[in-house]
């Protein structure tokens, strides 16, 4: 790519002798840069999610610096800030119902500030889309770095992983294997060093997905945190991001429907989590990329799971990265013809230019086509009376015998009536019932929680049973495991035929052929529907305009009003 000579927008802020520039560079100056920042060189942001309340994030100053010496080493004026963050372990009622603010709060800073070209610092679930969605809005030269997973949890020798087996270790106190005392002891070596879940959670799932659409640098989906590849990462992109203002390469050249073509294919052979399918949707379509739900089915149909990583697998992200991590993957996409090869990416290569001849270092880890986890990766999307627009369920996370299914359901109007009722010993449900949850959608809940992989009754617990059908309009964290069916459109709140769903009522689930059927008839359901009325709105507050907003799952759960592109002009002067 060449380099075009032209004023950079940062020079309607700090070149020129009036008023104005002695203002924006005067006030710059209390931090003490030398005149030669001032020169016209490009201004970098980094756009930082660093905060101690996302403990997955906490590091993220570190690796700032690492940016800032591969910006100064380019040539480059970096210029460090914070934005909102998301740590999904803390934030109630769920960090997804701030996904989109967090976007608006990228999106304005970039757009506000004399900036040229960003860096985005993300880690913990949310913060990666929502940075991306940001930015991609705004459509200035972008890179993401992501943190970094943690290292391998450790417990009593083995290896545990982040949030896989907070799921499995507590269905083992609840069936009486395991004491609170051992689960309690468990607590400090999941967690044993800086960085993101371990698992293939949705924090990698979404470094993954920022390394497969070419918005980062080679191997950043992998790295852990604490490795010092990962601030060589770090620095490497503060250099690259310079050349890429230089080259006037946008993130809207880089995302384009190939990119997310390949990125879909990639998380079926990853095994990724189904947070993947609102997140790339709700990116994508700030590009003006109309992604769709047939989008995920279609390119995610026969790609197979090759990566063994829980909590589809056995292994976790450090083995993924000695493995030879995302390149290897996208080698065995591309040599079996899977994958957009001419696809750009920020690196200056194409896609096909990184991952041909990508060395594969341990075939347990990540496994030819032919031996793979799962023939049929992917996320499979259902439809059927109960689902009009759509719901997903991710088949390497599943019980073979339950992807074809009849069965009663058990209706939890909410979460807590769920609580209230799931541990009843005279709660009539066996092991064939299908457990339903309503109103935990992006309205209903608000924020579409990830409660969807609803903990099976203690009662089939105890007699061994491992895995039921569970529907709902709810996420289910990308940690998380079973033959859940998420993501239900429309939602319950809105007024989706999940509403109506009764105690006794048949369901019928049929992954093979992408169908959710409620086996109730027409005037039956239309009487329910007569009596049905809307849930309370929240009032006031940010809540009350999310309810307002927000697009349904199928859409991606972006607001309305931030779809698109509104580029970052140059704002008017403020004085
Ligand atoms: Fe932050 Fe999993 S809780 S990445
Ligand atoms: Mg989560």
């Amino acid at each position: 790519m060449t380099e075009k000579k032209r004023p950079l927008r940062s020079t309607a802020w700090f070149g020129g002798e009036g008023k104005n520039a002695f203002m924006h560079r005067s006030w710059m100056r209390n931090q003490g840069p030398p005149d030669h920042l001032f020169d016209g060189r490009p201004v970098i942001g980094i756009c930082n999610t660093w905060s101690e309340l996302t403990p997955c994030n906490a590091h993220l100053r570190g690796i700032a610096e690492r940016v800032k010496q591969g910006v100064y080493e380019a040539g480059g004026y970096p210029l460090e800030f914070p934005v909102m963050s998301l740590g999904e372990s803390n934030m109630r009622p769920t960090a997804m119902l701030f996904r989109n603010l967090a976007s608006m709060d990228v999106e304005e800073s970039i757009r506000a500030n004399p900036i040229d070209g960003v860096v985005l610092l993300a880690g913990c679930d949310k913060t990666t889309p929502s940075l991306l969605m940001g930015a991609a809005s705004a459509n200035l030269p972008t890179i993401v770095v992501s943190g970094g997973p943690m290292l391998n949890g450790k417990f009593r020798g083995q290896d545990i992983g982040s949030g896989t087996h907070v799921w499995k270790f507590a269905e083992e106190v609840k069936a009486g294997r395991m004491s609170v005392k051992d689960f309690l002891s468990a607590e400090q070596g999941q967690s044993r060093s800086a960085g993101s879940c371990m698992t293939m959670g949705t924090a990698s799932t979404m470094a993954s997905m920022v390394e497969a659409l070419g918005v980062a640098l080679p191997d950043n989906a992998a790295i852990p945190a604490v490795d010092a590849r990962r601030g060589l990462i770090a620095h490497l992109s503060g250099m690259r991001i310079v050349d890429l203002v230089k080259e006037d390469v946008k993130v809207a050249d880089v995302l384009t429907r190939e990119a997310f073509e390949n990125a879909i294919r990639v998380n079926g052979a990853i095994g990724g989590s189904t947070n993947a399918v609102l997140h790339l949707i709700a990116i994508a379509r700030r590009v003006g990329v109309d992604l769709s739900l047939d989008d995920w089915d279609r390119l995610g149909r026969g790609i197979p799971t090759i990566v063994d990583l829980m909590p589809s697998g056995r292994f976790l992200m450090e083995d993924f990265y000695y493995a030879g991590g995302l390149r290897a993957v996208m080698a065995a996409l591309d040599d079996a013809g899977l994958l957009h090869a001419g696809a750009v990416t920020v690196a200056g290569r194409s896609v096909g230019e990184i991952v041909r001849e990508a060395p594969n270092y341990n075939e347990e880890v990540i496994r030819p086509l032919d031996k793979a986890l799962t023939p049929e990766g992917g996320i499979a999307v259902l439809r059927g009376n109960l689902a009009p627009d759509g719901a997903v369920i991710k088949p390497s996370a599943a019980t073979p015998e339950l992807m074809q299914h009849r069965g009663k359901a058990v209706v939890f109007e909410n979460i807590e009536h769920y609580y209230a009722r799931i541990d009843d010993p005279n709660l009539d449900i066996d092991a064939g019932s299908v457990m339903v949850l309503k109103n935990c959608g992006p309205r209903g809940y608000p924020g579409m929680a990830e409660v969807g992989n609803m903990p099976l009754p203690a009662k089939l617990l105890k007699e061994g049973v491992s895995d039921m059908v569970r529907i709902s309009d709810a996420r289910m964290s990308g940690t998380a495991y079973g033959t859940v069916v998420l993501h239900v459109a429309p939602e319950a709140a809105a007024g989706g035929p999940l509403a109506l769903v009764r105690d006794g009522d048949m369901i019928e689930l049929d992954v093979p052929a992408r169908r959710l059927e409620l086996l109730v008839s027409e005037e039956e359901l239309a009487a329910r529907r007569a009596a049905w009325t809307p849930p309370a709105a929240p009032e006031g507050g940010y809540a009350s305009l999310y309810v307002e907003r927000v697009l349904q799952a199928d859409k991606g759960c972006d607001f309305d009003f931030l779809v698109g592109r509104r580029d970052a002009g140059i704002p008017r002067h403020s004085h």
